[in-house]
């Protein structure tokens, strides 16, 4: 049976449209279930929205509109935005959707049956930006710690989650389970959190101040938190409470991808949510950090977003994706600016990658007919094929271990070496000598050679442009090399008829001489 590879986005807010921080999440999620299908493993790619609580209740009547009906408009711009930037997502998820709302009032009728939940008065501060409750020490300056948002302070009866009894089992968790939390210095973050005592999670609303929600189950006052409410998605997406089959095949999440800004409701609450309900643990929850603009997280409240729509038309989207993809490193904060996607975009894409296959197959064109040339005997081991040939498992292993940015500069490093080989070995001269001529098919072969090779491993990452190059090599698509002897062997095939095409990464316009 083959392995499963099930990998989830944060459930995005319905109260504006997605920006490059909802965009980055979902390719490199994207970039990650590509990758483990390619590995022949049995994928759920999960995506969705989180449509209920203050924050899209106060969103809908502002428009004048009904919270669903509101959300239910706001659907298409997230869903056209991941058709654009190539999102393989197996499952769009809605809280809204019938099916959670069982999954949740399981959860907590469960946790009742434990005796995990009372109700007692609620005293403290709420921040409907981040649509977390704090205690007065953790306000900075009066304002929400995590957004500098506005907070309310609340005094009302409600229900409680006795999350503090949970605190040392999750502390010795977290401490035994290296890599349950990535980076480490977000584990580091939620284990200085935990040093101070846990405080049990208000998980209702009344319902006379917020109707927007699900109903706590056996009571009409009151309706769930929308936290509660949300996390709840990565299990009721794959079945649980619903389809008991779905739920053993796909659970546990091999992955939830999520920002640093939501890492203490997925590092805290939910494995603690989890153990109460005796449901086995997500493998990983890997955190990444934030897009800024002038210092500032790109968001829609501080009016600063960047639109992925605007980015992916004019560079294309494999730009836009390699962009996200390389310039950080998995977990740290990027500076966002045009200027760095165009520099990529001349640079790495067009000036490497582009030319490398605009002079490979122009030179089969010109020399062989566009043909590929048939090899001599020893093009097998030629140094550039064979580190082209090497990279299987070291991009195996970056990808494994969430280091995207890693798998794109070994692949870089080759494309380069490809370029600096073509200036080595001068195919112009060699054509112009009888002597030459095997020579001169060795070099084109083993650079069509090379570029299929990186085209295979350039998949999960720049989609269309590996398509390209594949299918213009007369190659299949997608390329699956299953292990690494498969990789190692030769690709190409000689006397078949290229398509050189169009430049795979064309003159900006507004460069365009
Ligand atoms: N609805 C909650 C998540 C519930 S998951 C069960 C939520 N939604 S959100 O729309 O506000 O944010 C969703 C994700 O987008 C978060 O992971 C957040 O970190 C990410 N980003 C929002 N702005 C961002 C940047 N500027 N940069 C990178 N990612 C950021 O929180």
């Amino acid at each position: 049976m083959a392995t499963k590879y099930y990998i989830t986005t944060p459930l995005y807010y319905v109260n504006a449209k997605p920006h490059i921080g909802h965009a980055y999440t979902n390719i490199l999620c994207d970039t990650f279930a590509r990758f483990h299908r390619l590995k022949d493993e049995d994928v759920f790619f999960m995506t969705g929205t989180d449509e209920h609580g203050t924050k899209i209740a106060k969103a809908a009547k502002d428009q004048g509109m009904e919270p669903k009906a509101y959300a239910d408009q706001m659907i298409p711009h997230f869903e056209s935005l991941w058709k654009l930037l190539g999102i393989q997502y197996d499952f769009f998820f809605r809280t809204t959707s019938q099916m959670h709302r069982g999954a949740v009032q399981q959860i907590l009728k469960d946790l009742e049956a434990k005796g995990d939940i009372y109700k007692s008065k609620y005293v403290g501060w709420y921040s409907v930006k981040s649509e977390t409750f704090y205690s007065e020490s953790e306000l900075v300056d009066g304002k929400c710690p995590d957004t500098g948002g506005e907070v309310q302070r609340i005094e009302e009866e409600n229900y409680f989650f006795k999350m503090s009894k949970y605190r040392d089992w999750l502390i010795d968790y977290i401490q035994k389970t290296p890599g349950f939390i990535q980076p480490d210095m977000r584990r580091n973050e939620i284990l200085g959190f935990l040093k101070q005592p846990l405080e049990d999670l208000c998980i209702t609303r009344p319902r006379e101040r917020l109707s927007w929600g699900i109903p706590y189950p056996g009571s009409d006052e009151y309706v769930i938190y929308v936290w509660f409410d949300a996390l709840v998605n990565y299990v009721s997406g794959v079945g649980y409470a619903r389809d008991a089959e779905q739920f053993k095949k796909w659970w546990p999440a091999d992955v939830h991808v999520i920002g640093k800004d939501i890492l203490r409701h997925h590092a805290v609450y939910w494995p603690i949510m989890l153990k109460a309900c005796g449901i086995e643990m997500p493998k990983k929850i890997l955190a990444h950090g934030w897009w800024t603009l002038s210092g500032a997280k790109v968001s829609k409240s501080s009016g600063n977003v960047v639109d992925p729509v605007g980015l992916s038309e004019k560079y294309g989207v494999d730009a836009f994706r390699y962009f996200l993809l390389n310039e950080v490193t998995l977990g740290l904060d990027g500076a966002y600016s045009e200027d760095l996607i165009r520099e990529r975009y001349r640079t790495d894409l067009a000036n490497d990658l582009g030319n490398l296959w605009f002079r490979t197959a122009s030179m089969i064109d010109r020399y062989f007919g566009g043909k590929i040339p048939k090899p001599g005997p020893d093009t097998g081991s030629d140094a550039l094929l064979s580190d082209a040939k090497a990279l299987f498992s070291p991009v195996r292993e970056a990808m494994e271990t969430y280091n995207p940015r890693d798998a794109l500069g070994l692949i870089w490093k080759v494309v380069k070496r490809a370029n600096q080989y073509v200036e080595e070995n001068k195919p112009w001269q060699l054509a112009k000598q009888e002597s030459g001529k095997q020579k001169l098919a060795d070099v084109l072969f083993v650079l069509a050679d090379t570029l299929a090779h990186m085209a295979c491993l350039l998949q999960p990452f720049l989609p269309g442009t590996a398509q390209k190059i594949l299918t213009r090599l007369q190659l299949k698509s997608p390329l699956a090399a299953k292990s690494k002897s498969d990789f190692e062997q030769m690709f190409v095939k000689n006397d078949v008829s290229i398509e050189r095409g169009d430049a795979l990464f064309p003159k900006l316009e507004d460069e365009a001489a």
